[in-house]
This record gives structure tokens, C-alpha cells and sequence, in this order.
């Protein structure tokens, strides 16, 4: 049996595809798969949600039918035949109580758990480098191309921690929670499908924050901001006229740094008000927010809690709120009044679990 998590961004958001560390966490809600390796080529799997899906492993796969879940069994395959070349098949089922499509990257933990059960059907060992090189990329075959965030906090998250993911060069920095520290996703119910429009919206905003890096002249955005202060930046930014997307980028470089120290030392004032913040500049810089989604952390916010934000690509989705664990139950509550009309049932209470590879 194999398990990958799903995973919620505390933040560091629209900064990872540019290589600047960010800082998810796993959830204790996973894609669990149970397998037996086969003697030839055939990839058998059975979803009690999804149904039976059974094709031929080939060395140059190409995808189904558009939003068919079986591209994301052809994915893991063709990553790995892309690197190792194609091997044994399985017979295997699938079972999760990790939501779909609520922007807790369920779609990488299937890939992530497909991978892996393949891997292991084979014996074959491979380390947390060699799957971040095939993993991000092969996510490419069923049609989105993130970044490397969501199957490294799968992969490697521990317990009880949020992961200080660092891409350049690759590190997972584990950064213990404070026990009294608790947090809730919140779904906006504007559904973001990561398909059509969402899509191109997302591609768009990638390549305005790289255009923003090509107008500067530095190599990279860890460049850009090395020795350098957020005024540094700032100035820099109105001197040559960039556009938002690059004080969005370096901004929350930054904020992504005084989290992790605003973690360790404990201050929730501070990470609170540095999620606020966050969401403040994917809303107006960005412009990766919807109306709904600022009224769910307007709606936070009044019901006690200490910060939240848009978690994940944004356009719709989610938001992550952060309270006192203490406070739970009215924030909780709260959220149930003043934006779900009293309906329960889209709130998730995240507490970090354990990575796939950790498990
Ligand atoms: C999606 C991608 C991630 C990341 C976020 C935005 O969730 O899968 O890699 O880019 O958007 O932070």
C-alpha cells in the first residue's frame, strides 16, 4: 500500500514556478493505494468513486479523452518511463478521503501515489530528487504544469510540521508548528477547475511575473532579491516601471521568510498578519482573487480568526484560515453563519500529517 497526502499552502503563493520557497503543509487526507505487482505491462486500477480503468504500458503513451481520470494514471507512467523506461504493470485499487477538486492538489497525490505503487511494484527505489525531476514535469501530460510545491509537500512533509520548501537547490526544511496553532479550509464555492480558462489565466500570470524578471535584467527572482531589502525592491520597482506581478513575487519572498520566523518564535499575531497580507497583494496585484473568496476571509476574519487568505492557484477555491486552537469551534462556527447560511459541510479542519515518503 502506498498513501500520498493532499496539502494546503500556509503561503508563498504564485512564487514557486519562479523558484522561491514556499511553505505548505500535508494534510492528514490522503489517495490510498492498495497493489500487486503484475508480470507484464498492464496498468489495472479500480476507483470505488472513478471506476475500472486498464491499458498497456508503452514506452510513448499519449493522454485519453480530456478530463478523463485515467490521464493521471498515463502521467505517473510515462514520468517514469521517460527516466527508467517502462516496467511491470500492477493490479491495484484506489480509495481517498481527500476531496477532489477543493484546491487540496488531490490531482498531484494521485499522481504522487501512482508513481510510487509503480516504483514499489518494481522494487525500485527512487530518492525525493529523482521524483521532484519527473514529477512536476509529467503533471505537464494532463495538461497543467504547476510548479514543484504540491508533490514535494506530498512527498516529504513530516508530522506535525509545515515544509519550508526550497527549490534551488532542493531542500525540505521542517518547521514544527506550535501546538496551539490551528487551521481551517474554507471552500468559496467559486469552483477554479484546473482546465479551460482557469488554466490560461494561471499561465497568464506566470509569464507576467516572468516578463516582469526579464525587464529587470536579473537571471532569477532569488537574484533579484538577494542583498537586497523589501524598500530595496520596492524602490527598484517604481524606478523602472514594473509591473505588480514582480512586487507581488519579491514581496511575498519576504513574507514567506518572516512566517517561518513568525512560526518559530511562536508570534501568531504576525503570521496572521502576514497571511492578510498575502491575500491583500494576489487580490490586487495578482489578481488571482474573486469576490467570493474575499468575503470568505472577511467572513474569517469577523469570526475570530487571526489571518487567512486565497490557498492554492486562486481564480476560486479555497482559503486557508489560521486562529488559536482555542478559538476553533466559534471561528468554525462562525465561518457556518456568516457565509455558508448556516449550511456545514465546506469547512475542513487541516492538521498536518505526514508526507508520502515519511509514512
Ligand atoms: C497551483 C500549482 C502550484 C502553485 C500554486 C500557486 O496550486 O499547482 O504549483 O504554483 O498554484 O502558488
Amino acid at each position: 500500500m502506498v498513501s500520498a497526502p493532499g496539502r494546503v499552502n500556509l503561503i508563498g503563493e504564485h512564487i514557486d514556478y519562479h523558484g522561491l520557497p514556499v511553505l505548505p503543509m500535508a494534510l492528514r487526507r490522503s489517495i490510498r493505494i492498495h497493489f500487486q505487482p503484475r508480470a507484464d505491462c498492464r496498468i489495472r486500477v479500480t476507483s470505488g468513486a472513478y471506476g475500472h480503468r486498464d491499458f498497456l504500458w508503452t514506452p510513448n503513451l499519449t493522454p485519453v479523452a480530456r478530463g478523463d481520470w485515467e490521464n493521471y494514471l498515463r502521467a505517473a507512467a510515462q514520468a517514469i518511463a521517460g527516466k527508467w523506461g517502462v516496467m511491470n504493470g500492477i493490479d491495484a485499487t484506489i480509495d481517498a478521503d481527500l476531496p477532489p477538486a477543493a484546491g487540496l492538489s488531490s490531482s498531484s497525490a494521485l499522481i504522487v501515489a501512482v508513481t510510487l505503487a509503480l516504483l514499489r511494484a518494481n522494487l525500485r527505489e527512487a530518492s525525493f530528487e529523482e521524483l521532484m525531476e519527473i514529477l512536476p514535469d509529467g503533471e505537464q501530460f494532463v495538461g497543467t504544469r504547476g510548479g514543484g510545491m504540491d508533490h514535494a509537500a506530498s512527498l516529504a512533509s513530516r508530522e506535525g510540521c509545515a515544509s519550508l520548501i526550497q527549490f534551488v537547490p532542493l531542500a525540505v526544511h521542517h518547521i514544527p508548528i506550535p501546538p496551539d496553532w490551528a487551521f481551517l479550509v474554507a471552500n468559496s464555492l467559486h469552483t477554479a477547475e484546473k482546465s479551460g480558462a482557469v488554466r490560461e489565466q494561471y499561465n497568464a500570470v506566470r509569464a507576467a511575473g516572468t516578463l516582469a524578471l526579464r525587464q529587470t535584467g536579473f537571471a532569477s527572482y532569488s537574484e533579484a532579491i538577494h542583498g537586497r531589502t523589501e524598500i530595496d525592491l520596492c524602490a527598484l520597482a517604481a524606478a523602472q516601471h514594473l509591473p505588480p506581478a514582480f512586487l507581488h513575487v519579491v514581496t511575498e519572498a519576504f513574507r514567506v521568510r518572516h512566517a517561518v520566523q513568525a512560526m518559530r518564535e511562536d508570534d501568531s499575531a504576525r503570521f496572521g498578519r502576514l497571511l492578510l497580507a498575502s491575500h491583500a497583494s494576489l487580490r490586487d496585484r495578482l489578481q488571482v482573487s474573486c469576490p467570493a473568496l474575499d468575503r470568505l476571509v472577511e467572513a474569517a476574519m469577523d469570526s475570530g480568526a487571526l489571518g487567512a487568505r486565497l490557498t492554492g492557484a486562486g481564480f476560486g477555491g479555497c482559503a486557508v484560515v489560521f486562529c488559536r486552537r482555542a478559538d476553533l469551534s466559534q471561528v468554525h462556527a462562525g465561518l457556518v453563519e456568516r457565509f455558508y447560511s448556516g449550511t456545514p459541510g465546506h469547512i475542513l479542519h487541516a492538521e498536518p500529517g505526514p508526507g508520502a515518503v515519511n509514512s
